[in-house]
């Protein structure tokens, strides 16, 4: 957890425009900056950045935000991560009210662990230049030493303590024993985890080292060796080969995600630069999310054995509650037999992605498994088709597509869409901040409502909030309640002035979809018109709008019951008020 005080410091110290410049070249225009943009393809620059409002958006995709948003989706960083990435270029140390796995990360770097993970990984490589067989066996796989450079591979050698050329203190040291490197037995002799193997490091998000796969040469027990999990490497949470494959990511849109270390190299190796793989684990929740973050389709390649598929159902169970209405999932079985290593060799990049338009989507995958042992020509098989589904269904926290599956589970069961509601309730109200970021051009274009209008002008000049209050804002509607809270935000705050800190103090939280939208809609405003004036124009309308609604709620009452000394008062006021300059 950081503080959010921290976050408006950050925010308040970080120019947008030396922020986004450090990734993607700049070029004035007028009070703006704009540039191609980098999360679309694009021939002409629609990617805009304002130093005003310390704020960027893409008039093309529709991508905006703040300059952590744009080090998380341009780095494939988690908040925490890109705060700490933007801490560290302005040398400003990010405090924490710590969890204890950020503990753990802190106590482990200091104690030295990234750095020997590091020191590990120079020697595997320097000691691969010296093997003949561990280079032949890589050769014999199609790896070359591009791409062996690129995944860092290596080679422990045979025997049991090389690493103490390595580490002096190889006898002694705990930490070297918390990076998994090393062994210690029961007589308290140390011996090297990896030996006579071909060595995957494992990086994450960051490019840091946090763990080894090793594979024997040959034959032999285990196939894969890899490090136990440590306080730098927790094995649900991480993906071989995701930091290598960060810009082929972005460039195609996609990601694949398949078994073996072995898998993600060889594609690699054919052009396929999109591939990671979970390590000797089923896709986790945390696995969607990260992917979700890097892009919005994710491919899930299995092999089409049975044990295949039944990888491929973990993920699809894992994935529901990640899900968002933007993400595409689809579920890529190869013929039985080959892995994506096998097949790409065989069939290269082109053949391999041939196969991306037979993968079944998200829905299909679903009802094939839900139905496939049913008779749904029987009231018993619809019935528990219906069974079966509800509690995945019920995971989906995205809208629209749990509103699809519902609608396709109608269709098999040949329930009526009521029908099915009241044996699976449908959820209250839409959750809409992930879903909506980042589809605005699906918004519908009609007249901003007046607090939208006074919304965007706060978001121009924060200081226009500072002391006023609306009472009666309806907080059913986003609108509405998005504003009460902006002005309630900025009259506790006097820190928060610019429009990324708004927004990042409603990160997460329902109001966070309308303000991102708010802010971007003002992004073409410039200096156009006087905006104190105008907000005290709205501020006077929607006042007297508010007042006139309480009006005619008074007036209704008063025709079917007699009004109590308070309404009768409440009344006068309301309409002298009304005429009052
Ligand atoms: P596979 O057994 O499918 O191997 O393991 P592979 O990727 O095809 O390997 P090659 O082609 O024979 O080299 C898939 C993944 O499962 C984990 C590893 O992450 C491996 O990449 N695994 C497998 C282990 O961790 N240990 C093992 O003994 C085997
Ligand atoms: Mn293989």
């Amino acid at each position: 957890m950081i503080p959010q005080s921290f976050i408006q410091e950050l925010l308040n110290r970080l120019d947008i425009v030396d922020v986004v410049e450090r990734y993607v070249p700049l070029k004035k225009a007028g009070a703006n900056y704009v540039a191609c943009c980098p999360f679309h393809n694009e021939k002409s620059p629609s990617f805009s950045v304002s130093p005003t409002k310390q704020f960027y958006h893409c008039f093309g995709c529709g991508v905006h935000g703040s300059a952590i948003s744009f080090v998380m989706e341009h780095q494939g960083l988690s908040f925490p991560e890109a705060v700490e990435e933007l801490a560290k270029s302005i040398g400003l140390p990010v405090p924490h009210e710590t969890t204890q796995r950020e503990q753990e990360t802190r106590a482990a770097q200091a104690a030295g662990l990234p750095e020997m993970m590091l020191q590990a990984l120079h020697f595997y490589r320097e000691q691969l230049k010296h093997s003949e067989t561990a280079i032949q066996y890589f050769k014999k796989r199609g790896v070359s030493g591009e791409i062996a450079a690129r995944f860092g591979l290596g080679y422990a050698p045979e025997g049991w303590q090389n690493l103490e050329k390595v580490f002096p203190e190889y006898a002694q040291s705990q930490a070297l024993l918390e990076t998994g490197l090393i062994i210690e037995n029961d007589e308290g002799r140390r011996y090297d985890r990896f030996r006579d193997r071909v060595m995957f490091p494992i990086l994450n998000a960051r490019g840091n080292v946090i763990g080894f796969g090793g594979r024997v040469l040959g034959v032999g027990e285990p196939k894969y060796l890899n490090s136990p999990e440590t306080s730098l490497f927790l094995k649900g949470q991480e993906l071989y080969g995701l930091f290598q494959a960060r810009n082929a990511i972005r460039a195609s849109g996609r990601v694949v995600v398949v078994e073996g270390y072995m898998d993600v190299v060889a594609l690699a190796q054919h052009g396929v630069g999109y591939a990671v793989a979970t390590l000797g684990t089923a896709t986790t929740p945390t696995h969607v999310q990260k992917l979700l973050r890097a892009t919005d389709e994710i491919i899930f390649c299995f092999d089409g054995d049975s044990a295949g598929r039944r990888a491929a159902w973990r993920a699809l169970e894992n994935a529901l509650g990640a899900l968002t209405d933007n993400a595409r999932l689809l579920f890529l079985f190869l013929p039985e037999g080959e892995d994506p290593d096998t097949y790409v060799r065989q069939f290269g990049q082109a053949g391999f992605e041939a196969n991306f338009t037979n993968a079944l989507t998200f829905s299909q995958f679903l009802f094939k498994e839900l139905t496939r042992d049913l008779d749904l020509t029987t009231d018993e098989g619809r019935a528990k088709l219906v069974q079966s589904a509800k509690p995945l269904i019920e995971k989906v926290s995205a809208p629209a597509l749990q509103m699809m599956i519902r609608k396709r589970l109608a269709e098999l069961t040949g329930l009526s869409t009521a029908e099915l509601t009241t044996l699976l309730p449908s959820p209250k109200e839409p959750r809409a901040q992930e879903t909506q970021r980042k589809s605005p051009q699906m918004k519908a274009r009609r007249a901003p409502s007046l607090p939208r209008q006074l919304l965007r002008m706060v978001l121009q000049q924060p200081d226009l909030a500072r002391g006023i209050q609306i009472e009666g804002l309806d907080d059913t509607s986003p609108d509405e309640r998005t504003l009460h809270a902006v002005l309630a935000l900025l009259n506790r705050d006097p820190n928060i002035s610019t429009p990324p800190a708004i927004l990042e103090a409603f990160r997460g939280m329902p109001e966070d979809t309308v303000l991102s939208e708010a802010i971007g809609e003002t992004l073409a405003w410039e200096g156009k018109f006087d905006v104190a004036q105008e907000f005290q124009g709205a501020l006077e309308q929607l006042r007297s709008s508010a007042r006139q609604k309480r009006i005619e709620t008074l007036l209704a009452l008063a025709k079917t019951q007699a009004l109590s000394p308070e309404q009768k008062q409440a009344l006068t006021r309301e309409l002298s008020a009304g005429r009052a300059p």
